[in-house]
């Protein structure tokens, strides 16, 4: 989002799960501004990753905010165990939310930040009700469940759209892409106008290491944002 802060926000799918602290510290090190945690039940994807449980344990490794990107069913009951275990933004899917209004603003009450994401195939519209109640809209840039996909190039006209939604409602909402984000797909994504950035194999996949990988995504967004 114009006017927003450009922030790296790693996905920790690609990371060495027998040594999570070690690798979140390694993230806090090579100076990202939030880690996400990609929550799968095996029913809204086909993949399944960490209950609250894993999070928590890892918490007090390191300061760096957590996301928790939840891609399953029925989110309600989860996200206070979520918000517990030291996740300050919890990310439900439209698609997910029989009630959205109802999911998000229970996010809210649980004591955490909100945000709304979006599946490829779902268009901008089905959060233009709820704007008021999150802090962030997810656009994915991939169909939600593995690392490692390719981008779609197609999501960017999206990204503009959601980019004018939040601009008219003049509040401070950032505007998140997940999925195949990397060094030659980086400036398409914050020129369409996202400002938040997750991105998972480029980042671990860098042979020049995280810190490299990092701050090289980072002076590739802030050169590619509208008005910087
Ligand atoms: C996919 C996840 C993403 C994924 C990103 O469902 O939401 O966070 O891990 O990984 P890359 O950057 O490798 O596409």
């Amino acid at each position: 989002m114009p006017g927003r802060p450009i922030l790296i926000v790693p996905s920790v799918l690609p990371a060495d799960f027998s040594r999570l602290g070690e690798e979140a510290t390694a993230l806090e090190k090579a100076g990202v501004d939030r880690i996400q945690w990609d929550v799968m039940d095996g029913r809204f994807v086909p993949n399944l990753t960490f209950g609250p449980e894993v999070i928590a344990a890892v918490r007090p490794h390191v300061v760096v905010p957590f996301e928790a990107h939840l891609m399953v069913e029925d989110p309600d009951p989860m996200v206070p165990r979520y918000v517990e275990a030291g996740c300050e933004l919890v990310i439900l899917h439209a698609e997910s939310c029989r009630h959205l209004h109802r999911s998000l603003a229970a996010v809210r009450e649980a004591g955490g930040r909100a945000g709304v994401a979006l599946n490829p195939a779902t268009p901008i519209d089905a959060v233009g009700h709820v704007l008021d109640l999150v802090d962030l809209v997810l656009v994915m840039t991939v169909n939600p469940g593995f690392g490692g996909q390719e981008y779609i190039a197609t999501m960017e006209a999206k990204i503009a759209e959601a980019s004018t939604l939040i601009s008219e409602t003049g509040l401070p909402i950032d505007l998140e892409v997940d999925g195949g984000i990397g060094p030659t797909t980086v400036e398409g994504a914050v020129r369409a106008g996202a400002n938040v950035l997750v991105a998972g194999s480029s980042l671990f996949r860098d042979p020049e290491g995280l810190e490299h990988a990092v701050a090289d995504l980072r002076q590739r967004a802030e050169t590619a944002a509208p008005g910087r």
